[in-house]
């Protein structure tokens, strides 16, 4: 399959620009997108077939349910049986934005687009072209992130061109999205918010809308073995793993610079090529290796938003043992911590 790729300014978007993509999505092709998280592979939410035509295209079963783009707020009542009150404020607080609501199903969703769960996740997002996109096709968009299953989520469509040309009908190319992580994911089907995913809306956030707010515990796991099972059945699965083995580094600055350069040097002793993730601050402290900085720690944001592009790019130099920095916990370093966290498998030390 030939895969189109068309470049579109989100601040100079037409509805010309868009009538390719939305012809391919009212035949129930694929399209990846731009979003504010990350780039979504889109299709047709309420057709049976689409949650399978995604996961093939990802290489992934079908078993794991997917978010449903909307851009108007009305569409938040056709698609779920209940809103709740929490539901709805956190929806007028945050969208268009990137948080996804976690409610009980109508009946005009396909329980393939679910994973058969009775719950569908639903968002809004805040990028011009998602939000066109949808409005102009008249349909409700079912995307997951525009990876191969296990790669780290797309932001550039350059790296959703490295996964999925020549396998989907079409990419738009809108530049790089803001956030670079995906939506936060709260479960308000119940009394008590629950967030499934941490992201760019913390929560403090949540909890300063709808009072108090709790994490799957699933969230707060530290270590590999620990046996806890996700809320969101995606959050189980392998994610974002780099091909080389990723390990991160806790305590002070620099117990953590040391501990990573005596790493390092033994590998590189050994013949084996090395990847450094620090940040603005520390770069100048690692001599050896293949050194990269996610961001400055003075902006998590930056962090948040060079996280999967800098995983990308260790792939590409083939590198095959990575260290990293860690991150604070809270606030935003939640979101980045969870990510990092998962790409390492779990393996952090602390010095
Ligand atoms: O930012 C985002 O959310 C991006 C952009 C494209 O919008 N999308 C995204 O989709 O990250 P995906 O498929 O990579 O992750 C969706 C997550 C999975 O972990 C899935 O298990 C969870 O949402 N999920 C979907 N429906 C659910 C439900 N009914 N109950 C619990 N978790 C659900
Ligand atoms: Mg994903």
């Amino acid at each position: 399959m030939k895969t189109i790729v068309k470049k579109i300014n989100e601040t100079l978007l037409t509805i010309k620009d868009l009538e390719e993509a939305v012809s391919i999505l009212q035949k129930d092709g694929l399209v990846a997108f731009p979003t504010e998280t990350v780039y979504g592979l889109g299709a047709n939410a309420l057709h049976p077939d689409a949650s399978k035509k995604i996961y093939a295209a990802k290489g992934r079963p079908s078993d794991n349910p997917l978010i449903i783009h909307i851009a108007d707020m009305d569409d938040l009542y056709k698609l779920a049986d209940e809103v709740t009150e929490s539901a709805l404020l956190l929806a007028k607080v945050f969208w268009p934005g990137p948080l996804t609501l976690i409610l009980k199903k109508s009946e005009i969703v396909p329980y393939s687009t679910t994973g058969g769960l009775d719950t569908v996740a639903i968002r809004m997002p805040k990028n011009q072209i998602a939000l066109s996109l949808i409005k102009e096709s008249g349909l409700y968009i079912a995307a997951p992130s525009a990876n191969v299953s296990g790669r780290p989520s797309p932001t550039k469509a350059e790296h959703v061109i490295e996964d999925l040309d020549g396998i989907i009908d079409m990419i738009i190319d809108g530049g790089k999205s803001v956030i670079g992580l995906e939506s936060t994911i709260v479960d308000v089907t119940g009394s008590v918010p629950v967030i499934l995913r941490p992201g760019y809306i913390t929560k403090d956030m949540i909890s300063e809308v709808v009072g108090h707010v709790e994490y799957d515990s699933y969230i707060l796991k530290r270590e590999a073995g620990q046996n806890v099972v996700a809320k969101a059945p995606g959050m189980k699965y392998k994610h974002y793993a780099p091909k080389g083995e990723l390990t991160i580094y806790e305590g002070s600055q620099e117990a953590v610079i040391a501990a990573i350069n005596k790493e390092a040097n033994e590998k590189i002793r050994k013949g084996y090529k090395v990847g450094i993730i620090g940040t603005d601050e520390t770069l100048k402290g690692y001599p050896k290796g293949v050194v990269k900085t996610i961001g400055t720690r003075a902006d998590e944001e930056t962090i948040a938003s060079g996280l999967f592009e800098l995983l990308r790019e260790f792939d590409k130099e083939e590198v095959e043992f990575i260290y990293s920095e860690s991150f604070q916990d809270d606030r935003l370093g939640q979101a980045i911590m969870n990510r990092l966290l998962k790409a390492a498998g779990y393996h952090i030390e602390t010095v």
